[in-house]
């Protein structure tokens, strides 16, 4: 018989160093109580309801038909890397050429190759905060040192130019963030992301990741790319892709554009890990940047009027701290008045009991903020149903009632 192996000490200290992803981690636990007969709503999830655009389908159908099957270049496409750099001067104020994109495998593909081609062993990351799931854990598997700096929630969670200067060190790298934000809805002003870009100009080594997937679900206003500011351009890395503004989460397409010389070493990493995304989803690709906007407005438009819903319901409830998203597909509230009760049975000590009990006793699956970095906050994805959205809440204000 062979020895047990204890895995721990076999894996490498990488993966060791890596926490599991608490969004996909609360989804399997909703999947397991729903295997058993019990009706749960999941909020969990940071994924449009909507289908593909028709067009968008169509354009992927024609792919497989005409054989467009083989390895494409790794950086993608030409028709694809030309319909990017042309959305960016339409709709980012960007000026980039084919050659400044690479497209990837998503964009977190999109996230980890730039950790991987600029951070070395030790190097800082100012990561602002609350702060999407994956960022900490992909500075980490590249070597670096996450930083977060937190916004208040009285700022709507958004960090100030000066509470992120105020944390640069002489090994900070670079500093990431994604605007609309994951998981607060926040979105900085131009305003605000003029005064940050205003620091990153006094600070020449540093580099910013400016992540811009939820550019499309804004509510008032555009999105403005901190990329544009001509005298930092070329220390910005702008990151988009498909997944959220056409419902595309499984296509698999996110992209960047950034300085060539970042490009390249992001096409070098790439060339020797995964080639280039899936050919069929960059015909798909091409037809989405190229083609006409309006379903993406109306799933806007419906993310708008659930945000509206939600926010309104959840401010009938007891002892809840809300700021109102203005953008993205989340409600963030701050639930933290509930530590520290009861309802006889289950004692809430901190949101990940929180969310463990709301999805227990109140059906419904969310995820606690602790692993957003806000560990007062219970992330609630509005990317659902009316009638399944009101049905949740009304399910949590009844949970939370039964807390003495
Ligand atoms: C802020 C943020 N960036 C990037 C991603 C990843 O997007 P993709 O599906 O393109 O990998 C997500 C997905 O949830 C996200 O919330």
């Amino acid at each position: 018989m062979s020895a047990v192996l204890d895995p721990v000490s076999v894996l490498s200290d990488r993966v060791n160093a890596m926490a599991e992803s608490a969004t996909l981690a609360m989804t399997k636990k909703a999947r397991e109580l729903a295997a058993q007969g019990v009706k749960v709503i999941s909020l969990s999830i940071g994924e449009p309801d909507f289908p593909t655009p028709q067009h968008i389908k169509d354009a992927a159908k024609k792919a497989i038909d005409d054989n467009f099957t083989q390895y494409t270049p790794v950086s993608g496409i030409a028709d694809l890397r030309s319909a990017i750099a042309e959305k960016l001067r339409r709709d980012n104020n960007l000026d980039w050429k084919p050659e400044n994109i690479v497209v990837s495998t998503g964009a977190k593909q999109s996230l980890t190759n730039v950790l991987l081609a600029l951070l070395n062993p030790g190097d800082e990351v100012i990561i602002f905060s609350p702060y999407w799931v994956s960022y900490s854990e992909m500075v980490v598997l590249a070597e670096g040192v996450p930083v977060l700096v937190t916004g208040s929630l009285e700022n709507d969670f958004k960090v100030t130019a000066e509470e992120f200067e105020a944390a640069i060190t002489p090994r900070t790298k670079l500093v990431m963030f994604s605007s609309p934000c994951n998981p607060t809805g926040s979105v900085f002003t131009e305003e605000e992301l003029r005064k940050i870009g205003q620091v990153v100009e006094r600070h020449e080594n540093i580099f910013v990741m400016a992540d811009e997937i939820y550019e499309y679900i804004v509510f008032e206003g555009k999105n403005f790319s901190i990329g544009s500011i001509p005298s930092i351009k070329d220390r910005v890395i702008t990151v988009n892709g498909c997944s959220k503004g056409y419902a595309m989460t499984g296509w698999r397409l996110g992209y960047i554009a950034a300085a060539k010389w970042i490009a390249d070493a992001c096409d070098k990493i790439q060339g020797q890990v995964t080639s280039g995304t899936c050919s069929i989803t960059q015909k798909a690709a091409v037809a989405a940047l190229t083609g006409p906007l309006d379903d993406t407005r109306k799933m806007a438009e419906a993310y708008r009027r659930r945000r509206d819903l939600v926010i309104g319901k959840l401010r009938e409830i007891p002892g809840l701290k809300i700021s109102v998203p203005q953008g993205a597909f989340y409600a963030f509230p701050d639930m933290s008045s509930y530590f520290g009760k009861s309802d006889g049975t289950n004692k809430i000590n901190n949101a990940d009991d929180l969310a463990m009990y709301l999805l227990n006793v109140g059906h419904v699956a969310t995820v606690s903020g602790a692993a957003f970095g806000a560990p007062n906050c219970i992330r609630l994805s509005t990317a659902a149903s009316d009638e399944n959205l009101t049905e949740a809440i009304s399910r949590i204000k009844t949970a939370l009632g039964n807390l003495k």
